[in-house]
């Protein structure tokens, strides 16, 4: 379309609805100091915001939010191809993902807010947004895990749900209202799903905007460095420095989501089974370090209740209490000192969570399924228990695979006990052939994991 016919339709428009002063409005926004790459991360969060909205709307054209539906349903969609394409599964990946790459991103943003000091007076209502938005995420990435209705999103919800119980006087009523009755069942499912769909987004959605319209009229914090006046003479406007760095930011973000919702499509373990109640269940990963922690504390109220408590109480006073006009973080030392600590805590515990239940051999089910067998043709079960059956001479091996023996400790374990344990009675299965053992080490590997035995149904 050539320059004319273009600015024929901005006139039209214009007269219409207005659309220069509309387009002034949302580009020609002042940024102090110029265009930075700072200021990409709100828009990245934004942007896998809406990306959830969209996967999520996809996803719930075929997803049935009942226990008789729900796991075929999403199963349904990790097998629906287009033209030989995985495109069920790439959405459903993308959603999944993206869910990951927006709680990381939120406590990035939620970090710079922090250190840059933005926080401060004039912006105190648009951090507290920010911590209802915060609490929004949280709310729909633990609303979210139910839904596959497999065995770990079941046994999660339970754990979680049971620790609202815990709450003084109004958990029991609270727990019993969320889950709609005394066990998880259909009404869990509605109820879940609904809010998940429903009820946050349209919060998500009001406090956006309350967030970026406080934004526009308050402007956005700029650097903590530097007198105004040379900040006037560099500032710059968001159109179109800014919007080219919003835009690469969240291209970024957008190929690091598709490669992993691609090369780590999210799995589906068997369908819920409330009657299964040695299935030791796992957070989603950006929970982890909460779950450790409330292993960590006792009395267990005392973390359940009190932990969530203290940091909303930390955030909602944070800037009501620390009122110095001071934001460079060179010149707050005790807040980078709080922020390192508080992240390298939430690393360590997150590694802590880790180790026994995730970091250990990949495991693959065929292998597992011939490791069975050879585990009980072996007559291993002479001496081990496993799941309350077998001898007792041996240690119960019911939870080995959680010891987290790499493979080679285990085949040596199999092959020459008394290098382990000198004066062992363990024989030694050196008869068995090296695929031999390496199934047994599989299944050994699986013992007490999460979502082992039964991987392939
Ligand atoms: C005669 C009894 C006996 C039999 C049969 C036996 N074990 Fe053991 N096993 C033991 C004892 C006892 C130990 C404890 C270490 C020790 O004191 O020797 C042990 C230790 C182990 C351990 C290490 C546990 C740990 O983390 O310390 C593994 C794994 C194991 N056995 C697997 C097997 C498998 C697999 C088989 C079958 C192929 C098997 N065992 C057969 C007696 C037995």
């Amino acid at each position: 379309m050539n320059e004319k016919g273009k600015s024929r339709i901005v006139q039209y428009l214009d007269e219409r609805i207005r659309i220069r002063s509309l387009m002034s409005f949302l580009l020609d926004e002042p940024m102090p100091g110029g265009a930075n790459w700072a200021y990409v991360f709100g828009s990245m969060v934004l942007f896998t915001l809406i990306l959830q909205f969209l996967t999520g709307i996809m996803l719930a054209f075929y997803y049935g939010g009942t226990p008789d539906h729900a796991w075929d349903s999403v199963n349904y969609i990790d097998h629906l191809t287009y033209g030989g394409m995985n495109v069920g599964r790439l959405i459903r990946g993308l959603h999944y993902w993206g869910a990951s790459m927006m709680v990381v991103l939120v406590g990035v943003h939620l970090l710079q807010v922090f250190l840059w000091g933005a926080y401060k007076k004039p912006r105190e209502i648009m951090w507290l947004v920010g911590v209802v938005l915060l609490a929004l995420t949280m709310t729909a990435a633990f609303t979210g895990y139910l839904l596959p209705w497999d065995e770990r999103a079941y046994w999660g919800t339970i754990v979680g749900t049971n620790m609202i119980g815990l709450i003084p006087m109004i958990g029991p009523i609270l727990k019993s209202a969320i889950r709609g009755g005394i066990g998880l069942g259909a009404l869990t499912l509605s109820h879940f799903f609904t809010i998940h769909t429903m009820v946050l987004p349209s919060i998500f959605i009001l406090f956006v905007v309350f967030h970026m319209v406080i934004f526009r009229r308050i402007g956005p914090a700029g650097p903590f460095s530097g007198n105004s006046l040379d900040l006037e003479a560099r500032k710059e406007f968001f159109y179109p420095r800014q919007i080219l760095m919003d835009a690469i930011g969240m291209l970024a973000v957008f190929l690091v989501i598709a490669s992993l919702a691609i090369l780590r499509p999210p799995g589906l373990e068997s369908v819920a089974n409330p009657s299964n109640a040695s299935y030791s269940p796992t957070p989603a990963w950006y929970f982890d370090w909460i779950f450790q922690l409330l292993k960590m504390i006792r009395p267990e109220i005392l973390g359940v209740v009190g932990l969530p408590v203290l940091i909303g109480f930390v955030l909602i006073l944070l800037p009501f209490f620390d009122t110095r006009p001071e934001r460079s973080p060179f010149r707050r030392p005790f807040a980078v000192f709080s922020a390192l600590v508080v992240l390298g805590t939430i690393m360590g515990l997150s590694v802590e969570a880790n180790r026994g239940f995730r970091q250990l051999v990949p495991l693959d089910p065929a292998s597992y399924t011939r490791g069975k067998v050879v585990f009980e043709k072996s007559g291993c079960m002479g001496c081990h228990m496993v799941s309350g059956k077998g001898g007792r001479l041996g240690p119960d091996l019911s939870e080995e695979g959680l010891v987290g023996h790499p493979e080679d400790w285990l085949v040596t374990q199999f092959v020459k006990s008394t290098s382990h344990f000198p004066n062992s009675p363990m024989p030694s299965f050196s008869y068995l052939k090296p695929d031999q053992l390496h199934d047994l080490a599989q299944y050994i590997s699986s013992l007490g994991r999460a979502g082992w035995p039964d991987p392939t149904k």
